[in-house]
């Protein structure tokens, strides 16, 4: 299993995920649900590519970079790492956001792929703890934090905010 970033080479596959991937799932947003392959290639593709090293974005934008989790030849979820917090993620969607596809979940994947994302984000983040938003009914998802060592810091009606020092 290994997390590779968003590519060129891999257009197909991670077309189809981001594609069936909703616009909203838990409070991980997709704009791109169903996204036309042409227009992905085109538009989608190019700017979530260039969010690593953006250029030409406002000033409250921090780099991001896609990942997706790959068993094997198959792509199994979608890792996003902020590379550092401002106020707004501070208090709101922290540093990593992800997804496994409706056929791969209870599998283990989430668990392995916050794991292999925490690797990553920990070689890019400066911030001595990773930090990470979860919707109170979502426990699959504060499952995976807990799975990899994060505890709770906070909360608010419909969120914990959790922690996972680095
Ligand atoms: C959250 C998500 C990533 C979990 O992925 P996954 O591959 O199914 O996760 P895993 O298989 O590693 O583990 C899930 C854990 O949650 C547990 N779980 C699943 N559903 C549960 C439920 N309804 N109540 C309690 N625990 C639950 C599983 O038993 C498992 O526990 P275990 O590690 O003790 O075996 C996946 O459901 C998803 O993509 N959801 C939609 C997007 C989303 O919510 N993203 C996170 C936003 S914070």
């Amino acid at each position: 299993m290994e997390l590779r970033k968003i590519c060129r080479e891999n257009a197909r596959a991670q077309w189809e995920y981001t594609t069936a991937l909703p616009a909203d799932e838990n409070g991980l947003t997709n704009p791109f649900h169903g996204v036309s392959y042409e227009a992905y290639l085109r538009d989608t593709l190019p700017t979530l590519m260039s969010y690593e090293h953006p250029v030409h974005m406002p000033d409250w934008f921090v780099p991001e970079t896609y990942t997706y989790l790959w068993d094997g030849d198959c792509l199994v979820g979608e890792f996003r790492i902020r590379h550092h917090l401002t106020e707004a993620l501070r208090t709101g969607a922290g540093h990593i956001g992800y997804s496994i596809g409706r056929n791969y979940r209870g599998r283990g994947y989430g668990t392995a792929g916050l794991r292999l994302a925490l690797a990553m984000a920990r070689e890019i983040v400066p911030e001595d703890e990773i930090y990470l938003r979860v919707n109170k009914d979502n426990p699959a998802s504060l499952k995976v934090m807990l799975n990899n060592g994060a505890y709770m810091a906070g909360e608010d009606e419909s969120h914990y905010f959790m922690r996972i020092p680095k």
